[in-house]
């Protein structure tokens, strides 16, 4: 287990709030940002791309913010040498993007479309010309519509599919890039695309939700086979999740069981079969009304599940809170990821959600690093031993340039503080954390709210498409020059 040292002398590093103590961290930590294909790259029509179940999401009236798509989103697809030669100026060490499947694999079957794996490859070699590490998210929620048509997630094929896409792509770049990312927030993918309907594509049905995340399963497993066949021995997989630190409203047993409720559809759905090769038995008896696991889970699948994997990828932003509905106060937000008549959590009906009190960023979400700490630390006693990224960390707010044409973002210097403090103290106590990734690298597409929330460390103009660097990005990369925040 790496150990943290802490240092006597004063900090360094501005702390925004209150006397924090300096820390810093593991030597080769990998001090990251990232980003996500369809949220920045833009050219969706160029080099063969068709589209993805979010282009045809945002271009369907009433989905998105203001009608907002990723049609040109910050167009990085043509200014990847400027954004690179960024992340190089704030003294990224690692970045993590997405590989978009239907620029790779148009219809998602069949032959790699050579310019789409260019791109990739012309990214890569920039990167790694500046000595930052690249990390390829194999599938950040942009299935090819080709395969929505035929049922998307919903159908078995698409995790076959998948891992078909995952050899193309790790044949054509496993000589640059050495640690993947299988899927991103696979929750999302599966009870907000296809429960609640916020994301795309837009499906309203808990027994389509409890389906597709069996799939998307399935295909992080396929993939993982896929992935070891291509690559050395060396490559380092990964699967990120969207861990909910779920807290009980209060210490009364049926807030807890409602917790326990949100815990086994919200995490252990996903932690269960892939790191112990089950699903929980009280995940079958809550949903097993929903959905007849008997026959979406055939013989096999769990053992395909359940290949190793040499980290886990973790998102955090904020907690979850909840209690039995029952104990709900009056306007109890349930939904920290969009409106929605149709509940995301199949199985968890009687279960209400709660905003706790105190600061929210411009997404309305709480703030509590602690909240962090928590997470990482009930992953490292869950799962003694296993490495942990976490792949994903940050807020959006109200940016505003000063008159000095720049971001003056104390808000967000004091979250990621916070959360990097947070983070230290998870390793301090055992945890074995290997990195940070800043989300994100810059402004960009925030799904269904469009370009109206703002999570980047560099501010876009989206009218020019100029980007400058916030407050937070020179904090950060002062961060990362002294290693921490000691
Ligand atoms: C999770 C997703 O992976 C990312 O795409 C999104 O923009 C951020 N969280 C913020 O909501």
């Amino acid at each position: 287990m790496t150990a943290v040292s802490e240092q006597t002398t004063q900090d360094v590093v501005p702390a925004p709030r209150g006397a924090l103590p300096g820390h810093t961290f593991p030597a080769g930590f990998a001090w990251g940002a990232a980003t996500a294909a369809y949220q920045i790259e833009g050219a969706a029509a160029e080099g063969g791309r068709t589209p993805s179940i979010w282009d045809v999401f945002s271009h369907t009236p009433g989905r998105t913010a203001n009608g907002d798509t990723g049609d040109i989103a910050v167009d990085h697809f043509h200014r990847f040498r400027e954004d690179v030669r960024m992340m190089a100026d704030l003294g990224l060490t690692s970045y993590r993007f997405s590989l978009s499947w239907p620029r790779i694999q148009p219809t998602g079957r069949g032959p790699a479309v050579e310019r789409g794996l260019d791109f990739y490859r012309a990214l890569t070699d920039e990167l790694l010309s500046y000595g930052i590490t690249p990390v390829a998210t194999l599938y950040h929620w942009d299935l090819p519509q080709h395969l929505e048509d035929l049922g998307g997630w919903t159908v078995r094929d698409t995790s076959a599919r998948f891992a078909d896409y995952t050899a193309l792509a790790a044949e054509a770049l496993g000589d640059r890039v050495s640690t993947w990312t299988t899927l991103n927030e696979p929750w999302c993918s599966a009870f907000l695309g296809y429960g609640s309907g916020v994301h795309a594509p837009g499906r309203t049905s808990p027994a389509e939700a409890l389906k597709a995340a069996h799939h998307l399963n399935l295909g992080h497993g396929l993939a993982v086979g896929a992935l070891r066949a291509a690559l050395p021995a060396s490559a380092q997989i990964a699967l990120s999740l969207n861990l909910h630190q779920v807290r009980p409203l209060s210490d009364h047993p049926a807030d807890a069981e409602a917790a326990r409720r949100i815990d086994a559809v919200g995490n252990r759905i996903f932690t269960g079969p892939v790191l112990h090769g089950a699903y929980p038995a009280d995940l079958i008896a809550d949903t097993g009304r929903i959905v007849d696991w008997e026959t979406l889970v055939r013989p096999g699948d769990l053992d395909e599940i359940s290949r190793p994997i040499d980290l886990l990828g973790i998102n955090y932003y904020t907690p979850t809170l909840v209690s039995a509905a029952e104990n709900a106060k009056p306007a109890a937000d349930s939904e920290i990821h969009g409106a929605s008549a149709h509940s995301p959590w199949p199985g968890a009906d009687d279960v209400a959600f709660h905003l706790a009190p105190g600061e929210v960023t411009a997404m309305g979400w709480p703030i509590d690093a602690t909240g962090l700490t928590d997470l990482l630390l009930d992953v490292h006693r869950a799962h003694p031993g296993l490495p942990m990224l976490i792949t994903e960390n940050g807020a959006a707010f109200d940016d505003v340039p000063g008159p000095d044409g720049i971001v003056h973002d104390a808000d967000r210097i004091a979250y990621l503080h916070d959360h990097l403090v947070a983070v230290a103290r998870a390793i301090e106590a055992g945890a074995d954390v290997r990195g940070y990734y800043l989300w994100s690298l810059m402004d960009n597409f925030e799904w269904a709210y469009g370009y109206a929330k703002r999570f980047g460390a560099v501010h876009v103009d989206y009218t020019t498409l100029a980007r400058t660097p916030k407050a937070s990005a020179t904090w950060y990369s002062e961060v990362i020059r002294r290693g921490g925040l000691g």
